[in-house]
């Protein structure tokens, strides 16, 4: 017991610095609160008034003894400090606590019978003069109390903020780097390769270049095109990342419009039922909901990332026994009727280590390159523009609750379906494609244009397509050349029309537009979609988008 010596009692006359009242439960809901007073009778009174409704108190007769039992670690809750007491007097205490990091927060009430200006400013929060009341006396060490527990809230939100604008910065040097840092190397490399071309070019003028040194550059450019085209890749990865950066920023700036949300789900889910299908059962639960003032788009980006999330925690291959269920329904919330959404999946669940985190930017437990660790802190950004909130519960093994609440302003009721709905029955949007291609640069244009909507592989002869095909990968969409040095476009549709004939309606030809009579022909003869080279990127996917809707 620190100071026993020169501490007088509380009520009994029995108590010193550092006793509590242990035996009242409430007096650790109402705080601990020191009182510094020399006069013993005060004391005693004060004690007894705060004891009374629950308040652990201790006691120090002066500024002295109250800073060495403080320094010994104990940290009140708020201290009723006199200002007039020998040794060491309220004003000298309060200069030290104040300056002192760990004790300068703790609230004092300061009390004197000294009405004078100096005993008024002595900076505490707040100030009462004796004799004291003790229901004044009661009252403001409530509010003060209340008020210093604000503040610390308030702190605390500061710090938590600092510390996600640090994982923020951090994050986003880390997503900018890296594709950074291919776009960089890539151009160095394509200067490289650039420079002495351009000096074998400029060297003999007027005298044509010899053939083989003409080849080389040939060569050089198409390297060069390679590098390039890496850098747009790259530069895409950047764009995306500051346009989701700007999403969780500006959010609100997006248009506003009644907004169907059964239809924007069922959007989501044609982009991300090819994920879906192969992990688990679909089931929709949708009953008749009103439409809800807002940005399609952008709820749209919030039910896909949950849906992919959901995806993502289901392993391939056991659809039958997981399951992916999406439901809505109206409730009566605090501020009125509310729109809840409910997405679960019975996929692997999060550890409560993960769920603490799940909604900070950059935050992701997917392997390098499969999740920025955006999709849920714009999800919840876009949902709190809306006025909404959105939960989660998680059970590691059995899965995953995602709630989103929106408010129902006023309007119409729509939607009226209840829907349960298995594999097999949403629009088909996202495809598997097949790209057969002997130029390489092709292939990979197109699988760059499309990749983002749709999955896209590439193969530079048909009878890899042919291998792919018998090893039992499935397609939705083969995007075929015509001229092909080994086996030609008609070789490969005669395969695929006798092996695969359901296949046939999948096939679509590209061609360089120059036909010999035998290619005009073919491609009368299969009346198949023809896309004429060059195209132009929207063209590819408007046709793309056309024949994966034609499919179902
Ligand atoms: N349904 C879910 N089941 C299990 N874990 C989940 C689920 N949804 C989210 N998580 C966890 O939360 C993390 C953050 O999700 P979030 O959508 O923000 O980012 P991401 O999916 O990792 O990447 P991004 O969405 O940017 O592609 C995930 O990496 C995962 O650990
Ligand atoms: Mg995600």
């Amino acid at each position: 017991m620190i100071g026993q010596a020169e501490v007088v009692g509380g009520r009994a006359h029995g108590l010193s610095v550092g006793d509590e009242r242990s035996s009242l439960e409430p007096a650790l809901a109402r705080g601990h609160v020191l009182v510094v007073e020399d006069e013993e009778i005060i004391r005693d009174s004060l004690g007894a008034v705060l004891e009374e409704q629950g308040y652990r108190v201790s006691f120090a007769e002066n500024g002295r003894v109250a800073l060495r039992w403080l320094s010994a670690g104990n940290l009140p809750d708020l201290i009723v400090l006199d200002l007039r007491m020998p040794v060491m007097d309220g004003w000298e205490f309060r200069a030290v606590q104040k300056d002192d990091p760990k004790l300068g927060c703790i609230p004092v009430v300061a009390i004197s019978a000294d009405g004078s200006a100096q005993a008024a400013a002595i900076s505490a929060q707040a100030y009462l003069r004796k004799p004291l009341d003790g229901n004044e006396l009661l009252k403001t060490i409530k509010r003060v109390l209340a008020e210093a527990e604000k503040q610390k809230v308030t702190r605390l939100d500061d710090t938590e903020r600092l510390a996600s604008l640090g994982r923020l910065a951090a994050g986003v040097g880390h997503e900018i780097n890296n594709p950074l840092a291919f776009v960089m190397l890539n151009l160095s490399q394509a200067l490289d390769k650039l420079r002495p071309s351009i000096r074998s070019i400029g060297e003999p003028l007027g005298s044509p270049l010899p053939g083989d040194e003409l080849e080389e550059i040939r060569a050089r450019l198409v390297g060069v095109t390679d590098m390039l085209e890496d850098c747009q890749v790259g530069g895409e990865r950047i764009r995306e990342t500051v346009s989701n950066l700007q999403r969780l920023a500006r959010i609100g700036d997006q248009h506003r419009a009644p907004v169907d949300l059964h239809k924007v789900i069922e959007s989501s889910l044609s982009m991300v039922w090819n994920q879906i299908r192969h992990r688990a059962r679909l089931v929709k639960l949708f009953t008749q909901v009103p439409l809800i003032q807002g940005s399609a788009a952008a709820l749209g980006q919030v039910f896909l990332n949950l849906l992919v999330n959901a995806a993502q925690a289901i392993p391939e291959g056991d659809a039958e026994r997981n399951e992916i269920s999406i439901g809505t329904k109206v409730v009566a919330g605090p501020m009125g009727q509310e729109l809840v959404v409910t997405i679960s999946d019975s996929g692997m669940g999060m550890t409560p280590e993960t769920l603490s985190h799940v909604f900070e930017p950059f935050f992701t437990t997917k392997a390098f390159g499969q999740g920025t660790g955006l999709g849920l802190s714009i999800s919840r950004q876009t949902i709190r523009d809306h006025g909404g909130r959105m939960m989660v519960e998680s059970t590691v093994g059995q899965g995953t609750v995602f709630r989103v609440v929106l408010p129902v302003g006023e309007s119409t009721v729509v939607s009226p379906e209840t829907v349960v709905e298995l594999p097999g029955e949403a629009t088909t949007l996202r495809g598997r494609l097949l790209v057969v291609d002997d130029e390489p640069l092709i292939g990979r244009i197109i699988q760059t244009a499309l990749k983002k909507e749709h999955e896209v592989c590439v193969v530079q002869d048909a009878s890899e397509a042919i291998a792919r095909l018998e090893r039992g990968e499935t397609f939705d969409l083969i995007l075929c050349d015509v001229v092909m040095p080994d086996l030609s476009g008609p070789e490969f549709y005669s395969t695929v029309a006798n092996r695969w004939p359901d296949l046939v309606p999948r096939l679509v030809f590209m061609t360089g537009g120059a036909f010999t009579p035998g290619t005009v022909e073919f491609m009368e003869r299969v009346q198949t979609r023809v896309l004429s080279k060059p195209f132009k990127i929207d063209r590819l996917k408007r046709l793309v988008r056309e024949r994966l809707r034609g499919k179902n």
